[in-house]
């Protein structure tokens, strides 16, 4: 199958397969009056200046002259979950904090709880809803995580949703394991001994199955602390899985520098993040992985990704889309808090949330980029340019996708 994508007014993206950093953070190439010609859902070719190829094509799309970027790459969600914690608004308002509502067994708990009672073919209709969903906002990769079911059974049930996903949906989506999202009330007050559970009963389980390609854990206060995350991260490394950390969300406790010393991949949300985890971060290599809509629904600070970009750290946003500390799935909200609240440049921002979240689930070589050779993953923006998708904020800026170099259908997304 041979497509062509012709009249794009302006095509922006970063290039290359490695994350971006420092000044590179903001590179980004325009292409003018461009058109990119795809076969087989590989990029093939990219035109510019009113060039056109020749010879005959299975589809011609046409952008009427708008704005095409690569397809967004959301790095961070927790997609599967059963029920949904609306309650917790009302508790809030009557000043409970998100660690407050998790110590009195509500928040993850309450979700794992629904997650253990639902199906398997519940979750997935469900989860495949929000694919659908963020495909038609521009995102066609996504990482899912494990996490709701706290114990064997249950988290191998999820795995298995995220397995099903990447095979019938058009969404690629990339798997992580993350048994010690929470302890389970089976093992409350014996946080040492779920870690010890989850390293010899949940890890190999999920190694032989071959259902994740990364391990994370929370590394927070009352919830895992730094000593319980190394444990389990030197044994999923050893194991062969690539790391992922929950650091420095409410409490710095360690979590940052871990991510540097283990050589993790990335470390997420980081919103007290201290020099010393900073320069962790730069020296280990680890995309910083930044979720903005986090801080707006919890009322928190943000991360300083101004400062990590400058010391040398990759910085990545992702939605963080899960039940309770980022009910939303909008990755476009996180473009827009991208600029508002890091002070992040449209290019720098455009970098956030494709080739630098790519190469922080080790997809850097496939997607991220608008570049011959890469996955032909685009979006056609209701746009002139960048800038606008950073100014206006709430409304669904994207006009089509095109994903593995074909439209998508507004109806039909699963195989
Ligand atoms: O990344 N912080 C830990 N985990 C999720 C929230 C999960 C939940 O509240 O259900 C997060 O924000
Ligand atoms: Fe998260």
């Amino acid at each position: 199958m041979k497509t062509l994508l012709k009249n794009i007014g302006c095509l922006q993206t970063p290039v290359g397969s490695n994350s971006h950093t420092g000044a590179a953070q903001g590179e980004n190439v325009k292409y003018m009056n461009a058109a990119v010609v795809m076969e087989d859902g590989i990029i093939k070719e990219i035109f510019e200046d009113g060039k056109l190829p020749e010879g005959n094509f299975d589809a011609e799309y046409d952008a009427d002259g708008c704005l095409v970027t690569p397809g967004l790459v959301d790095g961070h969600t927790h997609l599967i979950f059963g029920g949904y914690r609306q309650h917790e608004v009302a508790m809030k308002l009557k000043g409970a904090d998100y660690l407050d509502i998790l110590r009195a067994g509500g928040g993850i708990l309450d979700t794992v709880r629904k997650t253990r009672a639902a199906s398997k073919e519940d979750l997935y209709i469900k989860s495949a809803s929000f694919l659908d969903e963020m495909i038609g906002m521009g995102v066609t990769t996504v990482e899912a995580k494990s996490g709701y079911g706290l114990d064997l059974e249950n988290e191998i049930k999820m795995l298995e949703v995220i397995k099903d996903l990447n095979d019938r949906h058009m969404v690629d989506v990339v798997s992580t394991f993350m048994g010690p999202h929470a302890i389970p009330p089976e093992y409350e007050g014996r946080g040492d001994e779920y870690i010890d559970m989850v390293i010899d009963e949940m890890l190999p389980v999920v190694k032989e199955k071959n259902l994740a390609e990364f391990c994370d854990i929370f590394c927070e206060d009352s919830v895992f602390n730094a000593e319980q995350s190394r444990k389990y991260m030197t044994k999923a490394k050893e194991m062969g899985f690539a790391l992922k950390i929950h650091a420095d969300e409410i409490e710095a406790i360690g979590g940052s520098e871990l991510a540097g010393e283990l050589g993790a991949t990335s470390a997420e949300h980081l919103i007290a993040i201290t020099e010393s985890g900073q320069k962790a971060l730069a020296a280990g290599g680890v995309t910083a992985m930044c979720l903005p809509a986090t801080s707006f629904y919890l009322g928190k600070t943000f991360a300083p990704a101004r400062e990590m970009i400058e010391k040398g750290t990759p910085v990545a946003m992702a939605s963080d889309f899960n039940p309770g500390s980022c009910p939303s799935l909008n990755l476009q909200f996180c473009i827009n808090l991208g600029c508002l609240k890091y002070k992040m440049t449209p290019e720098e921002v455009l970098t956030a949330v494709t080739i630098n979240p790519a190469c922080g689930i080790g997809r850097g070589d496939k997607v991220g980029t608008v570049e011959p050779g890469k996955q032909a993953d685009l979006v056609i923006w209701n746009a002139p340019d960048f800038e606008m998708v950073c100014y206006r904020f709430g409304s669904n800026m994207v006009k089509r996708v095109i994903k593995n170099g074909e439209i998508v259908d507004r109806r039909r997304k699963t195989r």
